[in-house]
């Protein structure tokens, strides 16, 4: 097999804010990958770095008092210690707000200008007057201008549509909670359309993309022209003031990517390598791991900027899915956003490790967080079924040693061995979870092997010393073997089996050959039980009262108008109130309702199998596939109303004045169909 060369990034983690568990789904499954790649014999660095420009970072040093770079550096230690707690191990760490990064985005954009793909344009942006700052996209949320969604932010709607956060209806500063106010100024845009055909050739030839992806990009942005990219923002701003257009930075989202080049120079740097060689050669593979939340950004302007630099293209982007857990978005008030630090204190990482491996295939689907099976998984599959082998066997061995010729297991190790090309296959491919099943099964054989062997009984038998060494070295064997294939995921287990066995694990190949004669260290323990109370302390230390996770900052300046427009209604008593019946209610299905205009035709779940059919004027505000599953408050005792398209049996209940402005009520999360409102 002929050594490769890979070069592995992971996406640039923001400076704003901590590492958690939904970031690590990504890091850990890189690191898994980069791991596998190099037990295999080839030669693969992997460069991550912090992502820190942009107003995000500007403000929030503003609002501490500090400087920028004061800011980044403390947020990139913590970064560092929380990937290194993880055992995700960077061949270089850096900074996108490095020389090394600037020199590069300086190359770049010479590029893109000597080949005139960039164009000045006046753009109407977003002021906060309040903070005194032009507003990043993020910075701004309203409605959408294509699909009427309520609170969206200022770049992209959960519709698919992408604007600049001035096209947004009723914008509001996330900042201030002011109203933002328009300025104009020049901003520099790179001509995506000139790519148009190499980006179409890009994404739908050759295997760079998974084919949901590729499908994707056709089917929503390379169907039409492409458009202009606006990679300026005007100061203040934190990021390199652009050469040629003073007072004038990078956009982030421009260097942010450069960044995987500055960190491999500095990588470089440090090992005396030459960068073309990463960067600029057909010998080396370039992978890219990233979310899917910013597909368009690798997929369309990242290749566009390596092409018309004549950098080497991605070999492929990988692209997972987001993480949820117990089903549902990580939640503050929950205790499920949980910071890798957090992780750190209660539970071993090797428990994460295995259980992301295990959901981890190469599609693009969440990936679900939960905890009972996470408790579950580790116990019976890492300590009941790996460890054990090991520590029903070593302490027999500690002074003989392991046999010196390999005894008759039945063919259970040359079996093993075998399944070795498919689990690596998988592997390959990302289908981690594939590689863990794989890996169970042949955990399962073994403990069988162990089970009848009984080595614990032929110890009170001196007559069976032979045998025991002979069954133990077996045992050892084939748990050396899982060790082997485990190790791009629990590099921790491996380094313990080296050290157990005197023979360090160092190659894929070492799944292929028993080891013989060697001595037995004395068995250390190597990996305990998870305890499910750990887990209920961390969810515990990660629970936080949140007034809402986008609160605005400081002063809420909420208009007086929608009470003026509808006044208060008579009083009422309690009693008037109970007679109303409201109860939490999931939307189990949605459609249109063909001769309605403003109707849609909802039926309601109150659990259980009771069901209601409702029709609502909300066709306007909401289209059916964004109802389905969602939880809502509906009026279950109303008299039903025959209406000319069906009974409706009940109301769901809104705000607002109707059309697109309408706004249904949804619980906290945890309610549930059926439970009633009062
Ligand atoms: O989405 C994010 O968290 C960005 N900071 C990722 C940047 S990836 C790369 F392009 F730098
Ligand atoms: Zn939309």
């Amino acid at each position: 097999m002929s050594v490769r060369r890979l070069l592995v990034t992971s996406a640039l983690p923001y400076a704003n804010g901590p590492i958690h568990i939904g970031h690590l789904v990504e890091y850990i499954q890189t690191d898994i990958w980069v791991r596998f790649q190099r037990l295999r014999g080839h030669r693969c660095i992997y460069v991550c770095a912090d992502d820190t420009h942009g107003t995000a970072i500007m403000i929030r040093a503003r609002q501490e008092g500090r400087t920028e770079t004061d800011l980044i550096a403390e947020m990139q230690q913590q970064h560092e210690r929380d990937f290194a707690g993880f055992d995700v191990l960077f061949d270089n760490y850096g900074s996108t707000d490095s020389e090394e990064n600037r020199r590069v985005c300086h190359e770049i954009w010479r590029a893109l200008r000597d080949q005139d793909l960039i164009v000045e344009r006046e753009v109407s942006q977003l002021y906060d007057p309040q903070a005194g700052t032009f507003l990043a996209d993020r910075f701004v949320r309203g409605t959408c201008p294509r699909c009427d969604r309520p609170d969206q932010p200022g770049d992209s709607c959960q519709c698919g549509a992408t604007y600049t956060p001035a096209d947004l209806i009723d914008p509001v500063s996330v900042l201030s909670g002011a109203r933002p106010e328009v300025r104009k100024a020049t901003h520099l845009f790179v001509q995506l359309g000139k790519l148009h055909d190499f980006l179409v050739d890009w994404t739908q030839s050759g295997r760079h993309l998974q084919s949901e992806v590729a499908n994707y990009l056709k089917g929503h942005f390379l169907h039409e022209p492409l458009k202009d990219w606006d990679i300026s923002r005007p100061a203040p701003y934190f990021g390199f003031e652009i050469p040629d257009s003073p007072g004038n930075y990078w956009y982030v989202w421009f260097d942010a990517p450069i960044g995987y080049i500055a960190s491999s120079q500095q990588w470089c740097d440090i090992h005396g390598e030459n960068l073309d060689d990463w960067w600029r050669s057909e010998q080396t593979e370039i992978h890219h791991f990233i979310g899917k939340d910013i597909t368009y950004f690798h997929t369309l302007f990242w290749p566009g900027m390596l092409k018309v630099a004549e950098f080497q293209l991605p070999t492929k982007v990988h692209i997972h899915g987001f993480l949820t857990v117990g089903g549902e978005k990580m939640s503050k008030s929950k205790g499920t956003f949980v910071k890798a630090s957090t992780y750190l204190k209660h539970l071993d990482p090797a428990y994460l490790r295995y259980y992301y491996a295990s959901k981890l295939g190469s599609r693009l689907d969440d990936i679900d967080l939960n905890l009972e099976e996470f408790a579950s998984k580790v116990n019976s599959d890492l300590v009941g079924k790996v460890v054990n082998l090991a520590s029903r066997s070593a302490k027999f061995v500690e002074t003989s040693g392991l046999a010196s010729t390999y005894p008759d297991d039945g063919g259970l190790f040359a079996r093993a061995a075998t399944v070795g090309d498919e689990i690596a296959e998988a592997y390959e491919g990302c289908d981690f979870g594939r590689a863990m099943r794989l890996i169970m099964e042949l955990a399962d054989r073994a403990n069988q092997f162990v089970e009848s062997a009984a080595p614990w009984k032929l110890r009170n038998d001196p007559a069976m010393a032979d045998r025991l060494q002979e069954v133990c070295t077996i045992t050892l064997n084939l748990f050396r073997q899982l060790a082997v294939y485990l190790a791009p995921v629990l590099p921790r287990l491996a380094e313990q089996t080296g050290r157990l066995l005197n023979n360090p694990i160092q190659h894929w190949n070492d799944s292929q050959t028993p080891i013989l004669g060697s001595r037995v260290a004395r068995f250390e323990h190597m990996m305990t039980r998870l305890d499910r109370r750990d887990i209920e302390k961390m969810i515990e230390e990660s629970r936080e009262v949140e007034a809402s996770e986008a609160a605005p900052t400081a002063a809420w300046d909420d208009s007086g108008q929608p009470l003026l427009d509808e006044p208060l209604a008579e009083q009422c008593t309690i009693e008037d109130f109970s007679k109303v019946d409201l109860r939490i209610a999931r939307i189990v299905a949605a459609e249109e309702v063909p001769e309605a205009k403003k109707l849609l035709k909802l039926t309601l779940s109150l659990g259980g199998d009771q069901r209601r059919t409702v029709f609502a004027g909300i066709k306007a505000a909401y289209s059916p596939e964004d109802l389905v599953g969602r939880l809502v408050v509906a009026v279950a005792n109303l008299a039903p109303r025959q209406m000319r398209f069906g009974l409706s049996e009940g109301m769901v209940t809104a705000a607002g004045p109707g059309g697109s402005d309408v706004f249904l009520l949804s619980p906290d999360q945890g309610a549930q169909p059926g439970q009633r409102v009062h």
